[in-house]
């Protein structure tokens, strides 16, 4: 679709709309077609799961929700995300909804470049082998490039080389060549794991040493992608809460998973609420994506938060402002992004046009969730936004119809005990006076 025509993706009150019509609604704003809706009812059948993947019985479905509000770089845009969790849509909906009030997200991401790793040991002569290897780095060009025409066609390649020497190891010294990979539109995996097979018997050969591990690294960050986001403080007041305090509380909260890794798991698990669903609904290999993020938090010997938010003074009162900057190796063309029926759909919602876009999208995402944690966490803690959404999935469990689902949800709240039991009473109790 044309980009610039885009709606907008503020949508108050899509929350309170019924399935049939959030999907409506979403059709005519990301154009999908009859084919697109009927692929999303579909979904992945058995008959393709079992082309996909190995022993296979079924399929594993999850809910696919639709986040809203995001405006990153001017552009409006709708995030699917498949999650199992309760309140992670909302939560990040309403984050983006803050983040408006200061422009939305300013969002970017490297060159798509991965690394491949070849291991050698028993190198005789370690300065001689790195010299031997850098010299022959058009050579490695060369040969990695002729594996790779597409990639190379669509402006991709060869970027270069790295030698590393890992002295102390249990199994003694040994030497590292990363080779690396601009994949362009794909996560590149495969790309990256025939280059660096393929280079093994010319870098043995270079070394004087023996290749053992021929395989990319997950620590992706020579393929990172960053967010950014300015909110006044004012756009934090609420419920009897001063802006200035939360934000306040926002930084602090930061602060605690900066310097201490117990916090700081959580912390990023809370931007991987926001990440992984994307990555799920779009086909992308989200273990590559949590090890990658979780070894570039504790890129500096601590393990950290992988965002950073503080206040900012300025004429016009308290600001917060925040970023984040991870790796994120996630493809558009390949792999289970090309095969799921779902996942193809997802992409055209978001209607990101390479896989740099989509990494800055996840980036925002990413940010937007960790927003949305804080502010809950600094302000009314994060189980009275839980407890509500959780009342609701216990109230339909005991068989509330869909019109009566928050009426009782809200009275489980109000009674202060969201049970099972209870919420039986409560739907015998509705469903006979009605
Ligand atoms: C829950 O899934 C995620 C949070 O624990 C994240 C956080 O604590 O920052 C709320």
């Amino acid at each position: 679709m044309d980009q610039s025509a885009r709606p907008t993706s503020r949508l108050p009150g899509f929350y309170q709309k019924p399935v049939a019509e959030r999907l409506e609604a979403v059709a005519a704003w990301a154009g999908l077609s009859d084919h697109d809706l009927e692929q999303l009812r579909t979904g992945l059948t058995v008959e393709l799961a079992d082309r996909m993947v190995e022993n296979v019985v079924g399929v594993f479905a999850l809910p696919l929700g639709v986040g809203v509000n995001f405006l990153i770089n001017g552009r409006d845009y709708l995030i699917p995300m498949a999650v199992e969790e309760p309140s992670v849509i909302a939560a990040v909906s309403n984050a983006a909804r803050l983040a408006r009030a200061g422009g939305g997200f300013a969002a970017g991401s490297s060159e798509p470049v991965m690394i491949g790793q070849v291991q050698l040991l028993d190198v005789p002569d370690f300065p001689r082998a790195a010299q031997a290897i850098q010299e022959a780095e058009a050579e490695l060009a060369r040969l990695v490039n002729s594996l790779h025409p597409g990639i190379v066609h669509r402006g991709g390649g060869f970027r270069g080389l790295e030698v590393r020497p890992l002295l102390d190891t249990p199994a003694g010294p040994m030497l590292v060549v990363h080779l690396l990979l601009d994949c362009r539109d794909a996560m590149g995996a495969n790309a990256v794991n025939t280059a660096a097979e393929a280079a093994a018997p010319l870098l043995e050969r270079l070394s004087g040493g023996r290749a053992r591990l021929r395989i990319l690294s997950n620590l992706t960050d020579r393929r990172l992608a960053w967010a950014e986001c300015r909110i006044p403080a004012s756009a934090f007041d609420a419920d009897g809460l001063a802006g200035d305090d939360v934000v306040q509380g926002i930084a602090e909260a930061n602060a605690f998973a900066w310097a201490d890794p117990y916090r700081a798991a959580t912390h990023n698990k809370g931007i991987m609420n926001g990440i992984d669903p994307v990555a799920i609904a779009t086909g992308n290999d989200w273990r590559a994506i949590e090890a990658g993020a979780h070894a570039y938090a504790a890129r500096s010997g601590q393990y950290r938060s992988l965002t950073d938010w503080h206040v900012v003074y300025t004429e016009n009162g308290l600001q917060l402002a925040g970023r984040i900057e991870l790796p994120l190796a996630v493809g558009i063309v390949g792999g289970a992004t090309r095969v799921h029926p779902t996942a193809q759909v997802a992409l055209k919602i978001l209607g990101v046009e390479s896989a740099q876009e989509l990494a800055a999208v996840m980036a925002a995402v990413g940010l937007a969730q960790n927003l949305s944690a804080l502010r809950a966490l600094a302000a009314e803690g994060i189980q009275r936004g839980h407890m509500a959404l959780h009342a609701r999935q216990v109230a339909l469990a005991a068989g509330a119809p869909p019109h009566l689902v928050d009426q009782i949800a809200a009275r489980l709240v109000a009674e202060g005990q969201i049970r099972p039991a209870r919420a039986a009473e409560l739907v015998s109790e509705v469903l006979e006076r009605a």
